[in-house]
């Protein structure tokens, strides 16, 4: 394994995301958003119709090419970014998520995916399963009310309205099915620094999370 690893996980709404994808651009390093490949293995079960519940449903995932670059997410060669954030696939997404097939295949790809380079990786399970010995590990937490309001501005910068208390109820059956579910639930790592941003701004956390970082390659460099 060479270069920089940064494990970045959180609930649903933490931010991780943006967060990850800012700090990947100001370091020029690699940005992976497991979240989406996740998300593009329940489009992609939704678009064949086969019975979500059916753990063997997935096989398909045996000739289907999931693969996150450049902020993009690719089902084989098809851009399907803007499609996995439909409602069909968010209220999906964790069930799907829940099978052990469908997580040894995703886990395989983003250990292999997480070899060469520098790299910012964020998900649920990076610091604990998918890059146990980051160099560093993050886990990002804000209150339910304000990640649901981000989720909330978010939905209104697409044109869509949702109400708050039906944004909470979401997030917290999805806080719950992550945290819950046998395999790899959401778990803090214990070697993890832990970072609320309910009342920081972005730009204040993608700093301090670089500051970390810098703080620990001048510490390797000794
Ligand atoms: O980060 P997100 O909301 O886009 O993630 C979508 C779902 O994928 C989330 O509900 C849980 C699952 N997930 C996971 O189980 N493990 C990861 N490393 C990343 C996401």
């Amino acid at each position: 394994m060479s270069g920089f690893k940064l494990a970045i996980d959180g609930p649903a709404g933490s931010g991780k995301s943006t967060i990850s994808s800012q700090i990947a651009k100001k370091l020029n390093w690699i940005h992976i958003d497991t979240g989406a490949m996740y998300r593009a293995v329940t489009l992609k079960a939704i678009e064949l119709g086969v019975d979500l519940e059916d753990e063997k449903a997935y096989q398909f995932l045996e000739s289907v090419k999931v693969h996150y670059q450049a902020n993009k997410i690719y089902l084989d060669d098809r851009d399907v970014t803007e499609d996995i954030r439909s409602d069909a696939v968010t209220q999906n997404v964790s069930l799907v998520s829940s099978f052990p097939y469908v997580r040894q295949k995703l886990v395989q790809l983003q250990k292999q995916a997480a070899l060469e380079g520098n790299i910012v990786m964020d998900g649920r399970d990076i610091g604990t399963v998918v890059i146990p010995h980051a160099d560093v590990k993050i886990f990002l937490t804000a209150t339910l009310e304000e990640r649901a309001k981000r989720r909330q501005k978010e939905n209104a910068q697409k044109g869509k309205t949702s109400q708050l208390e039906k944004v909470i109820k979401d997030l917290s059956v999805r806080d719950q099915k992550d945290s819950t579910r046998k395999e790899s639930p959401l778990i803090m790592a214990e070697d993890a620094i832990i970072i609320d941003t309910s009342y920081l701004t972005i730009e204040e956390v993608v700093d301090k999370i670089i500051e970390v970082t810098r703080k620990k390659e001048r510490n390797h460099g000794d």
